[in-house]
């Protein structure tokens, strides 16, 4: 078990419970990261995951209902509510926070939205960063493809395979 299974298992964060990732995320993600960013927050889990993993990283995360989110008052973390597929409102919140080391897409896990997030988020990646989506599903592996086939500046991509119909992929940007 690595050391962000550990971490996510006991936030009870679902990249390790439900779905696995935390080991694929172990071998992409550099601990040194700077600035992490999660679009889906919900109850936090995933917040508070990055949080303990990345050391020196600020944490921020988008949800349009955080409802259910408690902050425990670490200024790590910053949540920002707003409707992440709103390019106006997001382009605001994307200048403040300048180049990011990690992006997760964790929100709808629908195809379009998907695309239109990773097409709205890459040019925010820091060369060297990694962009990742949760639950792709097989049935939208062609338009996620052709979406990266389309970005600048990729070095690689993987779609690892995690349970029924669901992946995660990611991708890498060049330095
Ligand atoms: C799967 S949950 C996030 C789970 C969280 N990352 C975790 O691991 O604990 C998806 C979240 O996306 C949010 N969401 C749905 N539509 C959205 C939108 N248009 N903009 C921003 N967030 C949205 C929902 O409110 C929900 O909290």
């Amino acid at each position: 078990m690595t050391e962000l299974c550990e971490i996510a298992t006991k936030r009870r964060a679902d990249k390790a419970t439900t779905w696995g990732y935390t080991p694929i995320y172990f071998e992409w993600l550099n601990r040194g990261a700077q600035t992490v960013l999660e679009i889906g927050v919900y109850g936090g889990a995933s917040l508070f995951t990055w949080r303990d993993f990345f050391p020196e990283a600020k944490i921020y995360g988008v949800d349009i209902d955080m409802h259910y989110f408690e902050p425990d008052g670490d200024a790590r973390i910053k949540t920002i509510t707003c409707d992440a597929y709103n390019r106006d409102v997001m382009a605001p919140h994307l200048a403040e926070i300048g180049p990011i080391d990690f992006i997760v897409d964790d929100c709808v896990h629908m195809k379009d939205e998907q695309v239109e997030l990773l097409n709205q988020l890459w040019p925010s990646v820091r060369p060297g960063g990694v962009y990742a989506i949760e639950e792709t599903l097989t049935g939208s592996r062609n338009a996620i493809m052709a979406a990266i086939n389309g970005l600048p500046d990729v070095r690689r991509y993987m779609c690892w395979f995690a349970q029924d119909v669901y992946w995660l992929t990611l991708i890498e940007r060049r330095r």
